[in-house]
């Protein structure tokens, strides 16, 4: 079976449950300042999770862009990625447990849809602690209703059989996972174990009946959810019997062109495989998280910096692997966008924005890649761990992220000063901002009144800066906090003083109107033809909710967006920008507060 079938039987499956097919939000959560990348499907639902009504149903599925940075270093096994696509189905306060669980039965094993092997299945359930139960209730849909015996269930505690929340607080609950035993037929153990690695995790079905607060508790939601995610990669490997996600028609092509490039093979298990999977791995991640609209390209900090590091990774990999030819790595960006273009429209749109960016950084990272790495090979000899000083060197001087120094330490059994580098780092940079400060764990956009606020003032400032400036400026993205509020936008030269003043004049006028915020539900071509601003590709026909601020013929701002807002603008205080500043090749950013 081949990928686009599978991610199409997966989407019928479900739309024949009455399901709505949503389309794959964006890689670069809205309006989410505590992560940086889309992790799951569920997380651009979360708001829905929680209670809102979502414009499509109470029934949803999709198959989402994910990125985890948390695997990257994990990276270069069978199974690993930083992008994925993640197949879900989402009951919004509809059906639980038993509807879930059959429906995940039947897809996987009923001839009509995967046809898998009933006798290679085996789940485990959430064993219960002090703050959940056990999960009799799906212990006895496994055992009574679909009929797998009893040594085939395992109880597991919440290490294992709990889901979420994707940060620190917000929706989660315990789980049931599916596994397939990918080892001989005639050797499929009596019993389950989740430890033993031919048991493969294929799907994962989360009971999110709990809101986790910041104070650690657990509270009952308003309503009863699922949430499932199947990774795309694992679940092809294993429909067409492989273990080797790499295997798949989703990294056959990719990999072939690593082949060539490198006059290496893969599939001997080596060093050499390893290394191809990093190099496929690394740049499809690249690839896509560049063709998101809000252009994100290498740099130091926050999404930048794991593209650029991701890059770096994949370029010294390459040069193990024994690539000669130069700026290689966009042949591989080509072959990715192929083979995706007609699933992800947005990478065929922005393949100039891509191609460029990684000449640029190839360019950048091959002149100091060898120097970098002869100075490593110089240091290696005379010390027996990598200093933090040497550390920052390379990084400084070489452009080696500290990761990469890590990795070619470990190699050699040498251990690196860390906190040494950091110290350096931190009297050379803003540490808060980037990747080493550990801000890459992920966490959920908190949903407090203070930062709702900040969210509707976004809308307002977008509008006003459209009013300044003109209509090319188009939202890049956002980092909104209970304290402030960051915007990029499209514009190629920096405000004048002048038109801070406008902008900032508007809004207050906006907010001294007291103007109505209302949210209407519709699909796409009304609201583009009302005029609203905000994300037209979507692939699927579904429907958005479009926020209005103002009334009549005193409309100051339509977005479409997921929400929340203020009901009235007056409660926003006054709105003053304290920064404006180049964010990146054509795009500002503005630093405002209420106060
Ligand atoms: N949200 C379910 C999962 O990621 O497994």
């Amino acid at each position: 079976m081949t990928s686009k079938e599978l991610r199409q039987k997966y989407l019928d499956f479900f739309r024949s449950k009455n399901h709505t097919i949503i389309s794959s939000a964006s890689l670069i959560p809205e309006n989410d300042p505590t992560v940086l990348f889309t992790t799951a499907g569920m997380h651009p639902l979360v708001p829905y999770l929680l209670g809102e009504k979502h414009p499509a149903g109470n029934r949803l599925t999709s198959c989402q862009k994910c990125i985890r940075t948390s695997d990257i270093d994990e990276v270069g096994d069978t199974t690993h990625h930083t992008f994925f696509e993640m197949l879900g189905n989402w009951s919004l306060g509809d059906y639980f447990k038993e509807k879930s669980i059959e429906m995940s039965w039947e897809f996987l094993t009923s001839p009509d849809w995967l046809n898998l092997d009933k006798n290679r299945i085996a789940v485990s359930v959430f064993a219960g602690d002090k703050d959940a139960v056990f999960d009799q209730e799906s212990y006895d849909i496994w055992k009574n209703k679909i009929g797998i015996s009893e040594i085939k269930i395992a109880k597991l505690p919440k290490k294992n059989n709990w889901w979420g929340p994707a940060g620190l607080t917000g929706p989660c609950g315990p789980d049931t996972e599916i596994f397939y035993w990918t080892g001989d037929v005639n050797k499929i153990p009596n019993s389950f174990n989740d430890d033993n690695s031919l048991w493969v995790e294929i799907w994962n079905n989360v009971f999110m009946q709990y809101n986790k607060t910041s104070e650690n508790k657990f509270e009952l939601l308003k309503q009863q959810n699922v949430d499932t995610g199947m990774g795309l990669e694992r679940i092809l490997a294993i429909v067409n019997g492989s273990a080797d996600n790499y295997q798949t028609d989703l990294f056959k092509n990719i990999i072939n062109k690593i082949e060539q490039l490198s006059d290496k093979k893969y599939g001997n298990n080596s060093e050499i495989d390893k290394a191809i999977r990093i190099i496929a791995d690394h740049l499809k991640a690249t690839v896509f998280i560049m063709s998101d609209e809000k252009n994100i390209s290498p740099s130091n900090t926050d999404r930048g910096y794991i593209v650029r590091r991701l890059i770096r990774r994949a370029i010294r990999y390459g040069r193990q692997l024994g690539v000669v030819k130069k700026m290689w790595i966009k042949e591989i960006a080509k072959v990715v966008i192929d083979d995706y273009a007609d699933v992800y429209f947005e990478l065929q749109k922005n393949i100039n924005f891509i191609i460029t960016q990684l000449d640029k950084e190839e360019e950048k990272f091959s002149k100091t890649l060898e120097l970098g790495l002869k100075q490593f090979e110089n240091q290696k000899l005379k010390v027996k761990s990598i200093s933090g000083q040497i550390a920052f060197d390379l990084y400084q001087t070489y452009g080696f992220p500290i990761e990469i120094t890590k990795e070619l330490a470990k190699e050699s059994g040498l251990d690196v000063d860390e906190k040494g580098f950091l110290k350096y780092f931190k009297e050379h940079q803003d540490l808060s901002r980037t990747a080493s400060a550990g801000m890459f764990k992920g966490g959920l956009a908190d949903a407090s009144e203070e930062t709702i606020k900040y969210h509707t003032t976004a809308h307002l400032m977008l509008s006003a800066l459209k009013k300044v400036l003109g209509n090319h400026v188009s939202q890049k993205g956002s980092n909104i906090t209970a304290e402030r509020l960051r915007f990029d936008f499209s514009h190629n030269e920096k405000m004048t003083v002048e038109q801070l003043q406008q902008v900032e004049n508007l809004v207050n006028q906006a907010i001294k109107q007291d103007l109505i915020v209302s949210c209407e539900e519709m699909d796409l071509e009304q609201a583009r033809s009302k005029g609203a601003t905000g994300v037209f590709d979507l692939k699927y026909k579904e429907k958005v909710k479009v926020y209005t601020i103002g009334l009549g013929d005193n409309i100051f701002s339509k977005e479409i967006c997921g929400g929340p807002h203020v009901n009235q603008t007056g409660i926003l205080g006054k709105f003053k920008i304290k920064k404006e500043e180049s964010s990146s090749a054509g795009v500002r950013r503005i630093k405002a507060i209420l106060q």
